[in-house]
């Protein structure tokens, strides 16, 4: 069964009625622009065909009551007396109610059933999927407008300030604001959206080493301050404001380590817009070129990679009909992403598998992605 009609015909079995609505918000992988976006640059996702599926119907008091088939498990909360806890995906939910309601907004309570698809703890954001479902949940039952850039921020609000991650707008902007058949060129200080569709005859392919790493918010928190130490001793307020001859000019006294940080995302960020205009002209030779670029710079400048994402971008760089492989999100194990020729994929996914197996011993998961729409809400009239 899918997971729609799985969340559908469990609220009907829990509840003797088909739920009120049904909303659905994505996972993502980002083609490129890792570790831009907190430094107001650019990145260039898309919204995967993976998402967290909630059904629901409002309550006529305020408590929120969410079982989760993937935990086997039921949260409650009351919207009046919202406190935190240690962890647990209700923080999550708890994190947005909160969001919304320091913004001002009425919420009323609910109940339903949520599963989804999106790997949990693979750099799929299945976080910003959490959040973003939540917020079309809350939405829906509260009649309130939806704006997917102000749900973003408002979904990045609570993972910053609730949840405790100190994450960028690229994840939760995606969820929200993902295309069908399309990347977002998404620029971090405008938030401005420019869909862009995908060169054709090819298919992206995700490619999850297996591997995860701990103390990733310790080295991720490490690179945004030396990101803002960098811009600092250049004086602008962000990276995003110099060009490669600009920061060689300006930071040639600045210590090795933190100038390499820097130059990746200075580089990065041209890198991304230049993947822009080749994904506008088609053109997946360049493209996946770029992906290469990136995944060297990562690696050797920015230094968020590892043996096993290395491993898989060799191997998937060396396999059949591949233009361009990398890590992607925020590193240190979890997933890489391939630009594919469509033609070639199957043959692809199996030489890159035996090939990353054999290097590491360890067996990779691969998904082929289709660009999805971003947070959806539907009158789930086809429940029951
Ligand atoms: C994580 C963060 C994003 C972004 C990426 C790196 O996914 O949540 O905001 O910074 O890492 O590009």
């Amino acid at each position: 069964m899918s997971l729609p009609a799985d969340v559908i015909s469990t609220f009907a079995a829990r509840f003797n009625e088909a739920p009120a609505f049904l909303v659905r918000a994505p996972g993502r992988v980002n083609l490129i622009g890792e570790h831009t976006d907190y430094n107001a640059g650019f990145v260039l996702p898309l919204a995967i065909d993976r998402a967290l599926w909630i059904a629901l119907r409002p309550r006529s008091d305020r408590q929120v009551r969410v079982h989760s088939l993937d935990f086997a498990e039921t949260a409650e909360f009351e919207l009046d007396a919202l406190e935190k806890r240690d962890a647990g995906w209700v923080e999550y939910l708890k994190g947005v109610a909160w969001a919304l309601q320091e913004t001002g907004y009425a919420l009323r309570g609910w109940e339903g059933m949520l599963s989804g698809d999106v790997p949990s703890g693979a750099g799929l954001s299945s976080s910003a999927a959490l959040e973003l479902a939540t917020a079309r949940a809350f939405t829906s039952v509260s009649a309130l407008p939806w704006d997917p850039v102000e749900m973003a921020l408002l979904a990045q609000r609570a993972e910053n300030e609730w949840v405790g991650v100190n994450c960028g707008i690229m994840d939760q902007l995606i969820s929200a604001a993902g295309q069908a058949g399309h990347a977002l060129l998404i620029d971090c200080r405008s938030l401005a959206l420019t869909p862009v569709p995908l060169p054709p005859e090819t298919v992206v392919v995700v490619l999850d080493t297996a591997t995860r790493r701990g103390l990733v918010a310790s080295a991720y928190n490490e690179r945004r301050s030396q990101c803002e130490q960098a811009a600092e001793f250049c004086g602008v307020p962000a990276l995003r404001d110099l060009s490669l001859a600009e920061f060689e000019t300006r930071a040639s006294t600045l210590d090795a380590l933190t100038r390499r940080r820097a130059r990746h995302v200075i580089t990065e960020n041209a890198r991304t817009l230049r993947a822009a205009e080749a994904l506008r002209r088609g053109d997946a030779g360049e493209l996946g070129r770029l992906m290469n670029a990136s995944h060297v710079s990562l690696r050797e400048d920015f230094e968020v990679s590892s043996d096993a994402l290395n491993a898989l971008v060799g191997a998937a760089c060396a396999a059949p009909g591949c233009y361009g492989a990398r890590m992607t999100g925020a590193g240190f194990g979890g997933c890489a992403v391939a630009l594919v020729a469509a033609a070639q994929a199957q043959i692809f996914t199996v030489n890159v598998a035996d090939a990353y197996q054999a290097a590491t011993g360890i067996e990779p998961r691969v998904y082929l992605c289709q660009p999805a729409a971003g947070a959806q809400v539907f009158l789930a009239t086809l429940g029951g």
